[in-house]
């Protein structure tokens, strides 16, 4: 099956500091960064804090330019597309933040909220608008006499199916959930991760679900990608990373979630994820890694095939 999205290669950085002798000093984020979303599909994409998540869901949006790799959508290469076509894609992509309040204008009820983006896309003109606003109310859960109530009016959970609303509005193919759920207390949160599978499983739209916490992140997805100081560590479908890590790092992770102790192995994490600014030469996550060997320090792991429709970066086998 065509990926509706997919990534190759990515490639980020931003400026640091002030501008030095030989201009600004570059801090890389993202490494060399592939995936792929088919139709339908959720990918979760976890890591620490800092590892590079949200870059990657706002560059495969266009919300911030790349240095580097290609970027498809339904086989369009998006930084080759016009702006006009950009502008018609915009519709089909849309993002959920972790906290919709910040997103929301205060003045504005959610009735305007939810016209605004139709008219932005001209959907559901004249007659059929009061419907599709009720509709969408009742999609996310939310009581349609809600719709001129303003943000404040609202607790965490319910503004998070406002955001849900907004983005569902446009009939997009694709929406980046990026911490959505992070913000909402743990009963709420499995609301809403109900919530985002039920329109899943309903409309066959496809999600980047990112997340630093891993059990969030399986709950949801189909394939899980786990990402270590903006590089990839592992990639494969949600339960046999859970329940058979084959990175260190994911049986790191795995083993720091106090519900989940599926592993034979406990890895404990020591000491900080080293900066972006100064990464450990070979593979990035040696400093942390148990099982480094001095080879571990001279190249980079390639994304290799680890069977069973996973890939990992580690050049051991004879570890997990
Ligand atoms: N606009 C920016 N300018 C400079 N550095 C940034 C910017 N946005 C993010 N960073 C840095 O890039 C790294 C990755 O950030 P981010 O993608 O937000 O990670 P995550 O979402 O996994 O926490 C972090 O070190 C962060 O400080
Ligand atoms: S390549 Fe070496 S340092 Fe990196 S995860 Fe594998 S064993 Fe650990
Ligand atoms: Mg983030």
């Amino acid at each position: 099956m065509t990926p509706l999205l997919e990534v190759q290669n990515l490639t980020k950085s931003y400026p640091v500091g002030r501008k030095g002798l030989f201009g600004k000093r570059m801090m890389q984020v993202l490494r060399d960064v592939s995936l792929s979303v088919h139709p339908g599909e959720v990918l979760g994409l976890v890591g620490e804090s800092g590892s590079g998540k949200s870059t990657i869901g706002r560059a495969v949006l266009r919300l911030i330019g790349a240095d580097s790799g290609t970027i498809r959508f339904e086989g369009q290469d998006l930084s080759a597309i016009s702006s006009t076509d950009l502008r018609r894609l915009r519709k089909d992509m849309q993002i959920i933040f972790q906290d919709p309040y910040a997103s929301l204008d205060p003045r504005k009820t959610i009735r305007a909220v939810l016209t605004e983006a139709l008219d932005t896309h001209k959907l559901h003109l004249g007659t059929a608008r009061a419907e599709r606003l009720i509709g969408l109310m009742e999609m996310v859960g939310l009581n349609p006499t809600f719709l001129d109530r303003r943000p404040h009016e609202f607790s965490g959970g319910q503004r998070q199916r406002i955001g849900i609303a907004r983005a569902l509005a446009v009939e997009p193919k694709f929406i980046v959930c990026d911490e959505a759920v992070s913000a909402l207390d743990v009963s709420i949160q499995a609301q809403v991760l109900n919530l985002l599978a039920d329109l899943r499983a309903k409309t066959g739209i496809s999600l980047l679900f990112i997340s630093h916490d891993l059990s969030v992140v399986r709950y949801i997805s189909d394939r899980v990608m786990v990402l270590y100081l903006g590089k990839v560590m592992e990639v494969g479908p949600a339960d046999q990373i859970h329940f058979d890590p084959e990175h260190p790092y994911t049986a790191a992770l795995i083993s720091a979630e106090p519900s989940l102790k599926h592993t034979s192995q406990r890895i404990r994490l020591t000491g900080e994820i080293p900066s972006p600014l100064t990464p450990p030469s070979g593979c990035v996550f040696r400093t942390r890694c148990p099982y480094a060997l001095p080879a571990c320090a001279e190249t980079v792991p390639p994304l290799r095939d680890a069977g069973q429709g996973r890939m990992k970066a580690c050049i051991r086998d004879d570890i997990l």
